[in-house]
């Protein structure tokens, strides 16, 4: 029997496959190791949306050659594996593999070249949490982590906006079928799974060719499915959001009240050097309507600074969209060049020191407007899935809102298990909410 350790970077798509790569290893008869050392087979899917994450992978991996016993193999798969398929072997020549975000079909194969036998019956126990987080020393999680699941609808995204690597290494769009879609949320709802995530890069251009059903369609769909208690999607793109999804959304009792719509930035300059398809203005009408049907809902965002000729006054419009508390939270980053995309060559490139300026500045603005959001819950009684024990305090469970808000309080035997609680919001902080148990 082949032990394998399995770590995962990057973003929930990473996570959603690194559990397909697990469910494929478990069904023939591997067990899961949280100790690299003791492993037989080593995977670490990886990212390469910023330089700082192929950094981290590189890293992980130059320990990974130290740690790992002779004799055992090392697969890289993810977007890094893909992105540096030319290069891999001289960076890290101890690498024995490298499977693409396409490429997993090919997974068993290669067990079965490492010597996992294909022919076994499959195991008759439960398959365990198998998948060592990014931040490691993270315990007690693994119980929890079944509650909140993530289920793709589509593969690949072909948007090419001009700063991104990832239409490169996940390639064009795929919308999965309907059928098989419902088919993995009743199985994540049978293994107790209370909150579903619908998964894609950009989640408004689904569209299943044969009927024709779009995203709203496929909400209202999934949406009426028996024992799903929370629904809810990542990430939409302004250019495909529309009115069709917004009245879907308030309709469905079980979605949940929040949406990720990134806008990147609010100069519309830069939203076209960057080959977002949307002007500000027009991002700016379809949020007026989404807030008008859909008031209390969280809209966050992801913001890029320092993107190639974004100049003084461009950025002053982001930090202004930004101040006029347009945002409940937001991802913000510097942009960081990726070789073989467009703005990788851009003249006028922002320097370095600039970048973690603009950075700062739109980081404190928006640190106010997440910290008044907060603040507007103290009091409230919110409903709330457990995540585990907190990563900062063992002696605090913590969880998620509907919101997505982290929220943590004191632990007691009484709701040490349970996968839901209510939660009475007592303080707010910067990164969330503290209470007790209602
Ligand atoms: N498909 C999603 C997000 C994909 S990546 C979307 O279109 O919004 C997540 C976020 O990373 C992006 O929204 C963007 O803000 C950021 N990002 C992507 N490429 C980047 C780069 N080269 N430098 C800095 N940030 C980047
Ligand atoms: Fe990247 Fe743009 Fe596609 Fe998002 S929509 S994954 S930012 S190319
Ligand atoms: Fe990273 Fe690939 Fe996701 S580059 S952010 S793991 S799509």
């Amino acid at each position: 029997m082949s032990s394998v350790y399995l770590q995962t970077f990057g973003c929930q798509m990473n996570v959603a496959d690194s559990n397909g790569l697990a469910y494929q290893a478990w069904s023939l008869g591997c067990t899961f190791t949280e100790e690299p050392g003791e492993a037989d087979i080593l995977i670490v899917n990886t990212c390469a949306i910023r330089e700082k994450a192929e950094t981290r992978v590189y890293g992980r991996l130059g320990q990974l050659k130290n740690i790992k016993r002779p004799g055992s193999k090392l697969l890289v798969a993810g977007c890094l594996a893909e992105k540096d398929r030319q290069v891999m072997q001289k960076k890290a020549p101890h690498v024995d593999a490298l499977l693409g975000p396409r490429e997993y079909r090919r997974f068993k194969q290669l067990l079965a070249q490492w010597g996992v036998p294909t022919d076994a019956p499959p195991p008759q126990t439960e398959m365990r949490a198998a998948s060592a987080e990014d931040d490691p020393g993270h315990d007690g999680a693994a119980q929890f982590a079944h509650l909140r699941a993530l289920v793709s609808i589509t593969r690949g995204c072909e948007k090419f906006c001009t700063y991104c690597i990832v239409p490169y290494t996940r390639g064009p769009l795929e919308s999965l079928d309907p059928e098989e879609i419902e088919a993995h949320i009743r199985r994540e709802i049978r293994c107790g799974a209370k909150e579903i995530t619908l998964l894609g890069q950009n989640v408004n251009s689904y569209i299943h060719g044969p009927t024709g059903l779009n995203f709203a369609g496929l909400l209202r769909r999934l949406s009426a499915i028996d024992g799903l208690e929370r629904l809810t999607f990542l990430t939409s793109h302004p250019k495909d959001f529309d009115g069709d999804v917004v009245d879907a959304l308030a309709q469905l009792p079980n979605v949940q009240p929040r949406l990720h719509l990134p806008v990147q930035c609010a100069s519309n300059r830069v939203l076209a050097a960057m080959a977002r398809l949307y002007t500000i203005e027009e991002y700016l009408e379809k949020i007026a309507y989404f807030r008008e049907r859909l008031p209390r809902w969280a809209l966050t965002t992801d913001l890029i600074v320092g993107f190639p000729g974004e100049s003084e006054a461009d950025f002053a419009q982001t930090l202004e969209l930004v101040e006029r508390g347009t945002f409940e939270a937001a991802f913000i980053f510097a942009y960081s060049p990726r070789s073989g995309t467009p703005a990788a060559t851009m003249a006028a490139q922002v320097p370095p020191q600039e970048k973690i300026r603009r950075l700062q500045v739109l980081n404190t603005a928006q640190m106010q407007r997440t910290n008044d959001f907060h603040q507007s819950f103290i009091g409230e009684t919110v409903p709330v899935i457990v995540s585990g024990p907190s990563k900062k305090d063992a002696s605090r469970m913590a969880g998620k809102t509907g919101h997505n808000v982290t929220v943590v309080w004191p632990r007691d035997a009484r709701s040490e298990h349970r996968p839901c609680v209510d939660i009475a919001v007592e303080q707010a902080y910067n990164w969330g909410l503290a209470g007790r148990v209602a």
